[in-house]
């Protein structure tokens, strides 16, 4: 049996994993092998750390469930999904953001110019874009997918006062690749904190708010899928996102607008917020 020392450990774990076939995978294993072991040489790993640790993962695992994912949180909060999306741009492409931990696939379907206003309070406001490529070519083919929080702060799974799918919706966009729908003003809101990454927050003395705002998928054929949020720009905490996902380019004006036509095509009052998002898509690589 070969000896395993301190000198040959990291090569000995490396060599076990060369066997996996798909070359990406056994690159990524290399690589995590690698670091997880230069940050336990680094840091002087103690048992008692290393214990702590497992159970930091262990908490997360029992706190997560279908509709909510502590490890995406984790992510979120340690920069890491903000990483992801920050690498994956696209020159001339909308800027991404992070997924969040509340999107659910299969939002209700909804025509173009839907009011999702409903029986929710908060200031009404008119979304508006429109989706092109990267030359300013439509998109007529593109897909909106939308989600956000109420008034309250709070998205609908975490909500008993709210209906299913509220505030939630994919929309078809026209010919032209314009969409509107209208719905409400966002608000800010804590990430969870009964868990522990809420630990890992309280012991950083960190804040645990996000600013207001959109969740937006927006996919066409042959494009690659943006990811992103829009943010209101009166709201403080663009400033201090407690998940890193402000980028200056997401960060919109909610504009007062008084259009008594928009208003009573689309059945808004007769003073609203506007709120224009443009969205550029990079050809699939
Ligand atoms: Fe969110």
């Amino acid at each position: 049996m070969k000896n395993i020392t301190r000198s040959n450990l990291t090569d000995t774990v490396k060599s076990s994993f060369s066997n996996i076939d798909d070359e990406r995978l056994k690159h990524l294993v290399n690589r995590l092998v690698h670091h997880l072991h230069a940050f336990a040489t680094e840091t002087k790993l103690t048992h008692d750390e290393w214990r702590e640790g497992i159970a930091f993962m262990h908490r997360a695992a029992e706190i997560s469930d279908a509709s909510r994912s502590e490890f995406t949180l984790m992510s979120d909060v340690l920069g890491l999904s903000s990483l992801v999306d920050l690498m994956a741009a696209r020159p001339g492409a909308t800027e991404g953001s992070v997924l969040g931990p509340f999107h659910t696939r299969g939002s209700p379907w909804v025509g173009n110019g839907a009011n999702l206003v409903r029986d929710n309070a908060g200031e009404v406001v008119l979304l508006q874009g429109r989706v092109t490529d990267i030359e300013g070519k439509p998109l007529a083919n593109a897909t909106i997918d939308f989600w956000q929080n109420a008034d309250n702060g709070m998205y609908w799974q975490m909500d008993d006062s709210q209906p299913q799918d509220n505030l939630r919706c994919q929309i078809k966009v026209d010919a032209d690749g314009h969409f509107e729908l209208a719905t409400i003003r966002p608000r800010p809101y804590l990430v969870p904190t009964d868990g522990p990454v809420g630990e890992l927050l309280r012991v950083s003395h960190r804040d645990a708010w996000r600013p207001a705002h959109f969740h937006i998928i927006v996919e066409a054929p042959g494009y690659r899928s943006l990811i992103t949020e829009v943010f209101d720009d009166a709201d403080p905490w663009v400033e201090k996102d407690a998940v890193f996902g402000v980028r200056a380019s997401l960060v919109r004006p909610f504009t007062p607008t008084t259009d008594e036509a928009t208003a009573k095509r689309l059945g808004l009052p007769a003073h609203y917020l506007k709120v224009d998002l443009p969205i550029a898509l990079a050809r699939a690589d």
